[in-house]
């Protein structure tokens, strides 16, 4: 059994939203409870549309904010009991690539003092050292040594993300948060960015948590899937378990949106109709249940619990019947 590097339990973050003028405040329920375990070197894929809370958690995971509740275990450290240098040391174990490398890179700082900093910041390392260090990253990322004096506006969005996932591997550090990091790539490009993510995390035995409303990005990188519906959590396991067979019917539905993945049983093509409602004002009982054609009077009534079904975490409440 690999080592857990984080551990979720019902990790949860909500926002307090003004409503206007002598209004109270509402809250934005986008992360209602979720756990999960990430394992050393493996990846763990987060789906779901866009708006269910998977920035959300990414935010928290990566320390940028504090959770509302719940607690967050990185490398056997409790966040919640941990003091600032403790903090500290874990922020530089946990990285962090986006959707838009521009944004996350200074436009007016070459890219090799970029890569640099983090080794600067962290490390007793000389100039020339990490000079050296941040040339072989690069190259293991696939760029040119004359790279490194280059501003990132010179490079195409797909090499931007190479120095995106250098810069978050330049401390190698023990787990990286990758947030739809090629949802703005173009087709051809997002596959050799997925490849590169696979050949780093075998090199430096990295974990992932890698975030993404498409199923068929996630299908060649993930080992664990967790679908999420509006901030919770609606069906966990192993890749190969629920891709065979999945047992939510929002799971099913994202799939059979996906048809190159799903050809063992086409019988089941479920369409989801309307929008994902709004956290703000999140439906009573199953938050699924307005647009789930299974849905019963006690969809609407009771929230459905994570259980384990068949190999796997699934939250319904008709799972066996549906799936019978
Ligand atoms: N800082 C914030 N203040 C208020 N609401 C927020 C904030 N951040 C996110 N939200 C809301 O939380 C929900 C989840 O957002 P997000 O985590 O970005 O979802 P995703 O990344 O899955 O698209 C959305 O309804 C969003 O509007
Ligand atoms: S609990 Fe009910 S509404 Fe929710 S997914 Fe299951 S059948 Fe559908
Ligand atoms: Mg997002």
């Amino acid at each position: 059994m690999s080592q857990t590097v984080l551990q979720a339990r019902d990790l949860t973050r909500h926002y307090e939203v003004s409503q206007g003028f002598m209004k109270p405040k509402a809250v934005v329920k986008a992360l209602n409870g979720v756990s999960f375990e990430l394992k050393a070197g493996k990846t763990l894929a987060v789906v779901g549309e866009s708006g269910c809370g998977k920035s959300t958690l990414a935010r928290q995971l990566t320390l940028i904010e504090a959770p509302t509740a719940g607690s967050l275990v990185l490398d056997g450290v409790d966040i919640a009991h941990a003091g600032k240098a403790e903090l500290k040391a874990l922020r530089s174990k946990v990285q962090m690539v986006f959707q838009n490398p521009y944004a996350s890179l200074n436009p007016r700082q070459k890219v090799g003092d970029q890569l640099g900093e983090p080794l600067l910041i962290n490390t007793k390392l000389t100039a020339k050292e990490r000079e050296d260090k941040v040339k072989a990253m690069m190259k293991r990322v696939g760029l040119r040594p004359e790279h490194y004096y280059r501003y990132p506006h010179m490079f195409s969005g797909g090499q931007r993300q190479r120095i995106a996932i250098a810069r978050a591997m330049m401390l190698q550090p023990q787990i990286v948060i990758a947030d739809e990091p090629t949802s703005a790539l173009d087709v051809s490009i997002q596959a050799q960015v997925l490849n590169l993510f696979m050949d780093l995390q075998e090199e430096f035995n990295t974990a992932y948590v890698f975030i993404s409303h498409n199923l068929a990005v996630v299908e060649h990188v993930a080992d664990d899937l967790m679908v999420m519906y509006l901030g919770r959590a609606v069906e966990v396991g192993s890749k190969e378990t629920i891709y065979a067979r999945p047992l939510h019917p929002y799971t099913q539905a994202l799939l059979s949106a996906t048809p190159s993945i799903y050809p063992e049983d086409r019988s089941i093509k479920i369409k989801i109709h309307g929008e994902l409602p709004s956290p703000l004002n999140p439906p009573s009982g199953c938050a699924f249940h307005k647009r789930c054609p299974y849905a019963t009077e006690l969809c609407g009534r009771e929230v459905p619990q994570l259980r384990t079904l068949e190999g796997r975490e699934v939250a319904c409440h008709h799972a066996e019947t549906i799936n019978a």
